[in-house]
């Protein structure tokens, strides 16, 4: 922790030193000031404002409906409430893809109008322009590969990705373009570990992993999943650190019996 400790805020620069040193990089998404602060106090490296907030916030089945206002929206909530952690932002699906003005202009965006410090794209040397024409702003971009749920309608999965030969050449390929497009990490999700080991140590920034196994330099997991509230998905790769949504399930059960027994609110609770 000597890389990371040091850090009174976290940026690009501590993730690659924090590499240099084999100093494990933690991350965690958020969509909002309460739990952004929870997180950022308990002392996490990085926070994505993941576009993950589609499903987790608003109920969508994928990530794609999310829009780049509500990104925003959901951006700029976190920040108010970070101190160290560095805020990497998703760009959401039809804000970057193929038009590399279109991508600078919502990059610019993003960092202007939520106070965010980084932003994320998902694919490999298809959006090496859309990178480039970003970095030219001074706008430090994280890469996503692997299992990349905007094109879920491209692979129809959510499987585990690049386990035939062809497409695990091509992955490691798509990482060093990445990487010398200028992005300063990469996320790697649902990947065999061997590969993503293997890739890791071939690069020289750092890599995240979800689902990418423990060579990855540092791990991201989605909040609401680790800590239990969103109840419905398991995958292999998450780990749940607390049962929070049996504990709100009977906190709200308790309340609604106190007001129905009249137990709540009692003269101590009356003015
Ligand atoms: O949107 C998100 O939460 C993500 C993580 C799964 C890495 O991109």
């Amino acid at each position: 922790m000597v890389v990371a400790g040091r850090a009174k805020k976290v940026t690009t620069h501590t993730l690659q030193e924090m590499k240099r040193a084999h100093e494990k990089i933690s991350m965690l998404t958020a969509y909002d000031f309460s739990l952004a602060r929870l997180v950022d106090e308990a002392g996490i490296d990085v926070i994505l404002v993941g576009d993950s907030a589609s499903n987790v916030m608003a109920g969508n089945d994928t990530t794609v409906p999310i829009t780049l206002e509500h990104m925003i929206y959901h951006a700029k909530c976190v920040v108010n409430a970070v101190d160290r952690a560095l805020v990497v932002v998703d760009m959401p699906f039809g804000t970057y893809q193929g038009d590399s003005k279109l991508a600078l202009k919502s990059a610019i965006r993003i960092l202007k109008e939520s106070g965010g410090h980084a932003v994320k794209l998902e694919g490999g040397i298809e959006i090496v322009d859309s990178i480039k024409r970003i970095l030219t702003a001074g706008i430090p971009v994280m890469g996503h590969l692997g299992l990349t749920p905007q094109s879920i309608y491209k692979f129809g999965t959510y499987s585990v990705r690049a386990e035939e030969e062809e497409e695990a050449k091509k992955l490691m390929s798509d990482a060093h373009a990445l990487q010398e497009a200028g992005c300063f990490s990469v996320v790697f999700e649902k990947i065999p570990a061997d590969l993503a080991g293997e890739v890791s140590k071939s690069l020289e920034i750092p890599t995240i992993g979800i689902g990418g196994g423990p060579e990855c330099d540092g791990q991201v997991l989605v909040l609401h999943d680790m800590l239990g509230i969103t109840k419905q998905f398991s995958p292999r790769f998450l780990r749940r650190y607390a049962s929070l949504g049996d504990t709100i399930d009977a906190a709200v059960k308790k309340y609604i019996s106190d007001i129905r027994s009249g137990d709540f609110p009692n003269n101590d609770e009356s003015y």
